[in-house]
């Protein structure tokens, strides 16, 4: 693991650093990759802010095949798919959550906006790790001053290294 990132993970993991953790950086640099390894050690739960919304808007549709053993809640086994509330029970009660590629795409609908402001709300002051390629000006374009004031009130990482990609 880069060494900056260990004094600030330190922290969050003995209980004296603040929730979220916002990671931004360019392209390439490994934000999926540390996410994914924290998910391998920790457990939890993965999106990216797009499918999130789009599993929400297909769960309520038809419905998700039911994925396995993340859940189990009578209904759910019962149904055989997973409808929104599971997809929000995630959110709310894994120890873990990662939200990857906050505004990749420069613009989001007020959907989105409200979806991911929901997500921040049910996970204050728990595991909540959120990624982004925009730094936080930019970012503020995409996402309103509400949703950006809980984006940023934890732990705030910015990669710097190039892109692995290239190598
Ligand atoms: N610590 C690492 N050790 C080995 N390979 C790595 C490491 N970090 C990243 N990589 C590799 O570098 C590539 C880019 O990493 P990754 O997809 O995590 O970047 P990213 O910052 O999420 O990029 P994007 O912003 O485009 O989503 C991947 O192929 C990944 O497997
Ligand atoms: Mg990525």
């Amino acid at each position: 693991m880069r060494s900056y990132l260990a004094d600030p993970l330190n922290k969050l993991a003995t209980g004296s650093g603040d929730w979220p953790l916002l990671i931004i950086g360019p392209v390439g640099t490994g934000k999926t990759y540390f996410a994914v390894q924290v998910l391998d050690t920790f457990g939890g739960v993965y999106h990216t802010a797009s499918d999130f919304c789009q599993k929400l808007i297909v769960a309520d549709e038809r419905g998700i095949p039911w994925p396995g053993n993340h859940i189990t809640n009578r209904q759910t086994e019962e149904a055989g798919v997973w409808r929104s509330e599971h997809l929000w029970q995630q959110i709310k009660y894994h120890p873990l959550v990662v939200i990857d590629e906050l505004g990749v795409r420069g613009e989001t609908t007020h959907t989105q906006r409200e979806r991911i402001q929901t997500v921040l709300d049910y996970r204050e002051g728990r595991p909540l790790i959120l990624i982004s390629n925009l730094d936080v000006k930019t970012l503020g374009a995409v996402y309103d001053d509400r949703i950006m004031s809980r984006i940023t009130r934890g732990t705030v990482i910015t990669i710097k290294d190039e892109d692995r990609r290239q190598k």
